[in-house]
């Protein structure tokens, strides 16, 4: 089994196909210890520090009750109530954390900032999200689709909206994984170039497609998963008019879905934006997956955590 003790998940590109399969795999045992009640306290007087710089509800929690359940201990640092939200650099927060905790989960815009902690610290650091990925939540919803449809390689995953954080980590992760997927995004919302080329790279071995198009339907057409997110993320706040006009026409609704495989699962990370990205009928709909994904956070991330801290399993 791939070894992921000390290692950092800063970006989807850290991890491997046989990483990602080592942590579904694991997530998937550690679910099912506790959907049977079965003690599971693998890293007993471990601590893990998770610093916000941007709110959050799932990966808060979540975070937190992985540890908490896995025996260990979470402390939320709000990136305002620490020194860090007065100018105490990120290499000087990552030196002192590492003396006190075992791991460091960090929300935040720069992907740089990521990296940075994990460059000056000593202990394993884990992306929650940055303007450019959002690694923990890709693995929930891999987690998911695998539930729900058993395989992952050769899916046809179709991404609907902005080409943001979780388009990068998504496409990163089906070029791994040998899932087909197709990003339509509109003009100026296109996903990053480097990731782009990134996942086309990972792409050539397994056989995946990686194809970006302006147009939904394209995308959506025949696809086992439709993915969507918010039109205007954390921190886009003042382009709020600009790109809900922009995204018009790549709302997740009834007559897009249409066109998608009759056994399509409706995917979002949360928090959804109902009526802007997606309707009321698609989110609550009989397709619709959407709080698996938000459980599976717990699930994944308490694998993630267990193998990074070296727990056996
Ligand atoms: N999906 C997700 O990361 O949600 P939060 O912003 O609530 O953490
Ligand atoms: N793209 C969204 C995801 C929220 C979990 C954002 O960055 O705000």
């Amino acid at each position: 089994m791939a070894n992921l003790r000390n290692r950092d998940l800063i970006s989807m590109r850290d991890l491997t196909a046989e990483e990602i399969g080592n942590v579904l795999v694991t997530a998937a045992k550690l679910k099912h210890l506790q959907k049977s009640g079965q003690p599971h306290a693998l890293l007993p007087g471990k601590s893990l520090a998770m610093i916000f710089q941007k709110p959050s509800t799932r990966t808060r929690i979540s975070f937190e009750l992985a540890m908490f359940q896995l025996g260990g201990h979470a402390l939320y640092l709000n990136a305002g109530d620490i020194q860090l939200g007065r100018g105490e650099t990120i290499a000087d927060t990552a030196r002192v954390l590492s003396r006190y905790v075992d791991a460091i989960m960090i929300r935040t815009f720069k992907q740089s900032d990521v990296e940075e902690l994990a460059q000056f610290g000593s202990v394993p650091v884990i992306n929650g999200l940055t303007d450019l990925e959002h690694p923990c939540q890709i693995l929930a919803d891999l987690l998911t689709i695998q539930e729900r449809k058993v395989r992952l390689a050769g899916l046809k995953v179709a991404w609907v909206g902005d080409g943001n954080n979780m388009a990068n980590s998504m496409m990163l992760a089906c070029a791994r994984l040998g899932m087909n997927i197709t990003l339509a995004t509109p003009e100026g919302y296109d996903p990053d170039p480097e990731i782009v080329r990134a996942a086309q790279e990972y792409a050539a071995p397994t056989g995946a497609s990686v194809v970006l198009t302006r147009d939904p339907a394209v995308a959506m057409t025949g696809a086992d998963v439709v993915v969507t997110d918010t039109w205007a993320s954390m921190g886009q706040e003042g382009e709020y008019d600009q790109r809900i006009k922009a995204f018009q026409q790549y709302q997740v609704n009834e007559a897009l879905v249409a066109l998608a495989d009759q056994d399509y699962v409706f995917m979002h990370c949360l928090p959804a934006h109902r009526g802007e990205e997606v309707v009321d009928e698609i989110m609550d709909g009989p397709h619709s997956v959407v709080w698996d994904e938000a459980e599976n956070r717990l699930h994944v991330q308490k694998a993630l955590l267990a193998l990074i801290l070296g727990a056996e399993i």
